[in-house]
């Protein structure tokens, strides 16, 4: 009896927490993150994200690609995501930094994201590889290949070492 409320328990507490966190964190956008991430001292990554194919990937897309699905999924954040987690983001800014960062309305205020352990508790990730393989994949048409650490450094914007 002991062992099936437990279980009943653990299964309710996990319902419970996925769908806290499905609610939790939605996507604000990297005019969000402009506020704080454009000045040249500390890397303005705003700036050079801006500048990137990823900022302009929905420029690739024409005529009825613009709306196709099939293409929208890996060049529109905005367009991957389930709609109900779209708080101030929109599909023109293409693939934004919330596509590797994780949404950000909670960790995005600045006494969260000053704290790294904070930030990372409210939803900000520091991406992986496999954040990358979910569109730089055999599935696009024009895939050229994937080198992670070539790639990585071709996007690099990181905060400069004091
Ligand atoms: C209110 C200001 C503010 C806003 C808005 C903001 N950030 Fe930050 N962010 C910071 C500060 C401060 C740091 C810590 C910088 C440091 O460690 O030198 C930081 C650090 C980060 C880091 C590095 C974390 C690490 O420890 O390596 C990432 C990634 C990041 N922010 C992404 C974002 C994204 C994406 C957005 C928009 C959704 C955003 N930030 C919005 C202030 C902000
Ligand atoms: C949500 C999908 C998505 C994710 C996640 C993603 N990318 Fe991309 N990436 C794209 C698309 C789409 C393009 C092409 C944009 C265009 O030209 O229209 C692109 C282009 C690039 C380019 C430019 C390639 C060229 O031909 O010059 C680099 C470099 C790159 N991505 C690196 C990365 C790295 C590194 C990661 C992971 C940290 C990553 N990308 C994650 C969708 C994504
Ligand atoms: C699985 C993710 C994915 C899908 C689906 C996808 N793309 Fe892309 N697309 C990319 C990536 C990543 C790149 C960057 C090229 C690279 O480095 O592999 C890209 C690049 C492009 C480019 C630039 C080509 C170049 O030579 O730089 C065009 C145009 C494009 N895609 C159109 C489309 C169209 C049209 C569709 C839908 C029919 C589509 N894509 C579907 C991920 C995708
Ligand atoms: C295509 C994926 C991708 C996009 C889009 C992206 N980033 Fe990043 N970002 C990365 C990667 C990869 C790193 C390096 C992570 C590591 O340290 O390994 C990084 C690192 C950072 C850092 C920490 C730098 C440091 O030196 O600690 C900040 C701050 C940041 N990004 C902010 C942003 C902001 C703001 C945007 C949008 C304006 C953005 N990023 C868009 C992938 C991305």
């Amino acid at each position: 009896m002991l062992i099936r409320s437990l279980l009943i328990g653990c299964f309710l507490f996990f319902l419970g927490s996925t769908a806290l966190m499905a609610q939790d964190f939605e996507y604000v956008g990297a005019k969000k993150c402009k506020m704080c991430h454009n000045k040249p001292a500390t890397g303005a990554q705003y700036a050079q994200w801006a500048d990137s194919k990823h900022a302009h990937a929905m420029e690739s897309l024409k005529g009825d690609d613009a709306t196709n699905p099939k293409c929208l999924k890996c060049h529109s954040t905005a367009a991957s995501v389930d709609k109900s987690l779209i708080a101030t983001l929109t599909v023109e800014e293409g693939v934004s930094c919330e596509s590797c960062h994780g949404p950000g309305s909670k960790y995005f205020p600045n006494a969260i994201m000053k704290d790294r352990e904070k930030a990372l508790a409210n939803g900000m990730m520091i991406p992986d590889e496999k954040v990358c393989l979910a569109c730089h994949n055999s599935e696009s048409p024009n895939f050229k290949g994937f080198n992670y650490e070539e790639y990585k450094t071709k996007i690099a914007h990181p905060i400069p070492a004091k």
